[in-house]
């Protein structure tokens, strides 16, 4: 391996590399480039074993997911990670689930190494939305029925500002919640309260273009029911709008198990 010793005068750059949704072919080429000349890689839970078996033998994997009951390595922790593996020479691929920059904390990762001094490199991915919405057959705009896409979370960093719900409530729009399983309760609530129907036509997308991925037809009404039906789990996406209508649904038949990422 070509790494000088700790402490070298020039760090490495570090790569934020967008993997896409969990499927390795849908990773880009510049990303499948970045992961074979990689000296380390920092991976978490939405980074499955197809992609990193594009890894050099000999590189370095360090896996700062969450493991059955261990908490995921805090954010300030990998940042020092990253941060030390560049100042030792090496090469390091932080590699990241769908987009480096859609909630996938590229930015803090990005701010950390760069006042830190070290160059970063970000190579875009396959945002869930759009992997999900192909996976599913649901275009996330048409003329007719979606004239914007908003993409938001559905869980807030404890004390974060209340969604703009009104706003969410819209007509003409496609929402896509990122992390909103858990709090579906309060996305279906809080939508219908802002003046949403009942019958809006909810898809959910469960490890969507993987191969345990499973496809969930509901209503905003019939959100909360069918996710405990069906125990679905994280990952997930959520599309709501008039478009998510032309989700096929699969998810009562497939037999796929996901654990919680
Ligand atoms: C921390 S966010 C990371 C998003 C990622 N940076 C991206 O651009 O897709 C994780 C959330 O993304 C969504 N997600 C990621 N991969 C997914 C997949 N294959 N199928 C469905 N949802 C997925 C889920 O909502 C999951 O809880």
């Amino acid at each position: 391996m070509n790494c000088p010793p700790s402490g070298a005068a020039t760090p490495a750059p570090v790569t934020l590399v967008g993997c896409g949704p969990g499927a390795a072919d849908l990773l880009t080429l510049r990303a499948l480039r970045a992961i074979e000349a990689a000296d380390a890689l920092v991976y978490d839970n939405l980074i499955g074993d197809d992609v990193l078996h594009f890894a050099r033998a000999d590189a370095e994997r360090i896996y700062v997911g969450k493991r059955a009951s261990r908490h995921t390595l805090p954010q300030e922790e990998i940042n020092a990670l990253l941060v030390r593996l560049a100042r030792e020479g090496k090469r390091t691929a932080r590699l990241k689930g769908g987009d480096p920059f859609i909630f996938g904390r590229g930015g803090e990762e990005m701010d950390a190494l760069r006042a830190a001094g070290i160059a970063v490199d970000i190579i875009p991915g396959v945002t869930a939305a759009a992997a999900c919405a192909a996976a599913a057959g649901i275009p996330l705009t048409h003329r007719d029925e979606a004239r914007s896409l908003v993409l938001t979370t559905g869980h807030g960093k404890p004390g974060a500002q209340e969604p703009d719900w009104a706003a969410l409530a819209r007509p003409g729009q496609t929402i896509a919640f990122y992390m909103g399983v858990a709090n579906a309760g309060e996305i279906a609530r809080e939508l219908l309260a802002h003046g949403m129907a009942g019958s809006m036509p909810v898809a959910i997308i469960e490890r969507g273009a993987t191969p345990a991925q499973r496809i969930h037809a509901a209503t905003l009404a019939t959100l909360t029911a069918r996710i405990a039906e069906r125990a679905i789990k994280a990952p997930a996406l959520l599309l709501v709008g008039e478009v998510a209508a032309r989700a096929a649904d699969t998810g009562a038949s497939d037999t796929a198990t996901s654990p919680a990422a």
